[in-house]
């Protein structure tokens, strides 16, 4: 990996250390451009007109589609496009849960999950009357086997994280989804800070549902992924209803297309699609591979430099993805956040939409810097400088 390089794409890096790609990754300048050239020269609809634009714009659109199926090892029809992966998951929930889950049916996630992975389980469970569960976790922030073990026994629905957005934790997604199916459960991995770093193949990892967001992986705002299974797509009830994703409508009825266009309502987001096919191509050629062993030695720096810190907490286990969360004793993570921005290093500080989490922990809010592939070591050290400062500050 040549950072200096790629640098040279984020020109946005040059005057910020930015270790917030957690949140949402900075874009390289030809998925900025691609945005630009869309809507100057190939600005359309898509799935409608008959004209050469509308033809062509159709055509650059599905074949993200066919790239997105690739990036994942998936059947076509088996990806639909959403705004992102709160709604990808919500899509699962009003589609499948609250046709197929019933009352004193059981649904399981676990205590790392973001609000958008436990919430909707949680409201879908109330809607319904089925169980809502949550696997605990060890001192060091893994999944607790007991419990998870246990909690399976007649689950109909797992959903879980594949990396999780405040600890790091990377469970073994393939045990998971193989759990979860000898459990007789549907799985839902939750792919957002996986998938930015990580190869990803459904059809290795065995799950039923995955889904991430665009904009952690280089994409425009407003494009995120979902994956469901062919069968499980077909069986399900469409989310929202009008536009193109019907078959015929009369005044007494109507029926549905075929996924995805069944889930694909209203006009789509068709620059930000047009947007992400750019930001796989800029993935596809760095290689996922390399993404993923740069990102984890800058990952294990971080998590080293920060524990050499004797007035640091740093919370989760020491396997992990591109990210670190940590409290210090008596100062706020609003007021470490507000102290590095002075240096221009950019951190996120709060429950980072894991309230769960933070209660269980028995924390209110932890401070998190996450990586990307275009961070350097000097941007670390830097970090480590600022919350030094932070240190002499509040004594
Ligand atoms: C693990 C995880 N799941 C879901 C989400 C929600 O993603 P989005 O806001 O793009 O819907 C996030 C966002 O930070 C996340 O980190």
């Amino acid at each position: 990996m040549d950072v200096d390089k790629i640098r040279k794409d984020f020109p946005i890096l040059d005057n910020i250390v930015y270790l917030d790609s957690a949140a949402t990754s900075q874009r390289p300048a030809s998925v900025i451009e691609s945005i630009n050239k869309f809507y100057k020269d190939q600005n359309s609809n898509v799935a409608r007109g008959l004209y050469q634009l509308a033809e062509e714009a159709t055509f650059e659109y599905e074949q993200v589609r066919k790239k997105t199926s690739k990036f994942i090892s998936s059947n076509e029809n088996e990806v639909i496009f959403t705004k992102n992966t709160t709604e990808a998951i919500n899509l699962v929930m009003r589609g499948y849960g609250e046709k197929f889950i019933k009352k004193e049916d059981k649904i399981v996630v676990t205590m790392l999950e973001h609000h958008s992975n436990f919430v909707p389980w949680q409201e879908l469970a109330k809607r319904t009357g089925a169980k809502f569960e949550v696997v605990g976790l060890t001192p060091e922030g893994n999944l607790d086997e007991a419990d998870l073990v246990q909690k399976l026994k007649g689950a109909n629905l797992f959903a879980f994280s594949a990396a999780s957005n405040v600890l790091g934790t990377m469970p073994d997604l393939k045990r998971l989804c193989k759990l979860a199916k000898d459990a007789g459960a549907i799985s839902l991995v939750d792919a957002a800070q996986y998938a930015p770093s990580h190869k990803i193949s459904v059809k290795e990892f065995g799950c039923d549902f995955l889904t991430f967001s665009g904009h952690k992986m280089l994409s425009p705002f407003g494009v995120g992924v979902l994956y469901g299974k062919e069968e499980l797509l077909e069986s399900m009830d469409p989310f929202l209803y009008g536009s193109e994703m019907i078959r015929t409508v009369t005044s007494q009825k109507s029926d549905w297309n075929t996924s995805p266009h069944k889930f694909e309502s209203g006009t789509p987001n068709v620059a930000a699609v047009i947007g992400l096919g750019v930001a796989l191509d800029y993935l596809n050629n760095l290689e996922m591979e390399n993404i993923t062993s740069y990102t984890q030695s800058l990952s294990a720096y971080m998590y080293s430099r920060l524990n050499e810190l004797d007035f640091i907490h740093v919370l989760g286990p020491e396997k992990r993805t591109g990210l670190v969360s940590f409290t210090i004793d008596k100062v706020h993570p609003h007021d470490i956040a507000a102290i590095l921005n002075e240096d221009k290093v950019c951190v996120r500080s709060g429950h980072h939409c894991a309230m769960p989490l933070h209660e269980y922990l028995g924390i209110p809010a932890s401070t998190r810097a996450s990586i990307y592939f275009y961070n350097k070591k000097s941007e670390i050290d830097q970090l480590i400088v600022s919350l030094e400062k932070v240190k002499k500050l509040f004594g």
